[in-house]
C-alpha cells in the first residue's frame, strides 16, 4: 500500500471512530428512554387488554408483538368495546398531542384512564417513544359497539352494576 492510500485510509478510520464516540450519548439516552418506557408498558398493564394473548399466557409474549390491539371484546352498560391498536394510533399523534391526549381524555371501560391520568409527563412520554420505538404493526382492532349491538366475536361479560 502506498504511503498516501495509508494516510487516507488512517483519515478515515480516525473520522469512523470519532464520529461513533460523538454519536453515542444522544443514542443511549434515547434507549434510556425506550427502557423505562419498556418498563411502564409492563407494570401498567396496558398489555393486559392490549395485547392478545398476553394476560392468558402469563406475559409470554414476544416485544416485536406488543400493543397491536384486540379483538377480544369488553361488554358491559356501556357497549362493547375493544383495546385500540396503540402501535398505529401513536404514529398518528405528535409527542405534545399524546401527552395532552393522555392527561384529559376519559375513555369507556375498562381502560383505566385515570392511570394515565396519574402518570407524570416525562412517563407520558417514555411510554410514547417506546411505543413508536416498537414501529408500526397490525391492524385496527373493531370499532365500538353501542349497548344493545350484537358483538360478532368473543366478548368478556361484565355484570350489571349492582342495584342502589
Ligand atoms: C383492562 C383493559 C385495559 C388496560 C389495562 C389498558 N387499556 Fe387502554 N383501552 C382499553 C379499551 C377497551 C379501550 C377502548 C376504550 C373506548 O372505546 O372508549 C382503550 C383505549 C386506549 C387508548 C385510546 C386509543 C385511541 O385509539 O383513541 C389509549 C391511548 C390507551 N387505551 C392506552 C393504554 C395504556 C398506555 C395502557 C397502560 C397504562 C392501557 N391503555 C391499559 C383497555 C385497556
Amino acid at each position: 500500500m502506498s504511503k498516501l492510500r495509508k494516510t487516507i485510509l488512517g483519515t478515515v478510520v480516525l473520522l469512523m471512530s470519532v464520529t461513533s464516540v460523538a454519536a453515542k450519548p444522544e443514542h443511549s439516552a434515547a434507549e434510556k428512554q425506550w427502557e423505562r418506557g419498556r418498563y411502564l408498558v409492563k407494570i401498567g398493564g396496558c398489555n393486559d387488554c392490549h395485547t392478545p394473548g398476553y394476560a392468558q399466557s402469563g406475559g409470554a409474549v414476544p416485544e416485536k408483538d406488543w400493543l397491536v390491539g384486540d379483538r377480544l371484546g369488553w361488554q358491559g352498560p356501556w357497549g362493547t368495546t375493544y383495546p385500540p391498536n396503540l402501535r398505529l394510533y401513536m404514529q398518528t399523534l405528535s409527542e405534545k398531542q399524546w401527552v395532552k391526549t393522555a392527561h384529559t381524555r376519559e375513555y369507556r371501560p375498562p381502560m383505566p384512564w385515570f392511570a394515565l391520568h396519574a402518570m407524570t409527563t416525562r412517563d407520558l412520554k417514555a411510554i410514547y417513544h417506546f411505543v413508536r420505538h416498537l414501529g408500526p404493526a397490525g391492524e385496527a382492532a373493531p370499532a365500538y359497539l353501542p349497548p344493545g349491538q350484537v358483538a360478532s366475536g368473543p366478548v368478556v361479560q361484565f355484570p350489571a352494576p349492582p342495584k342502589k
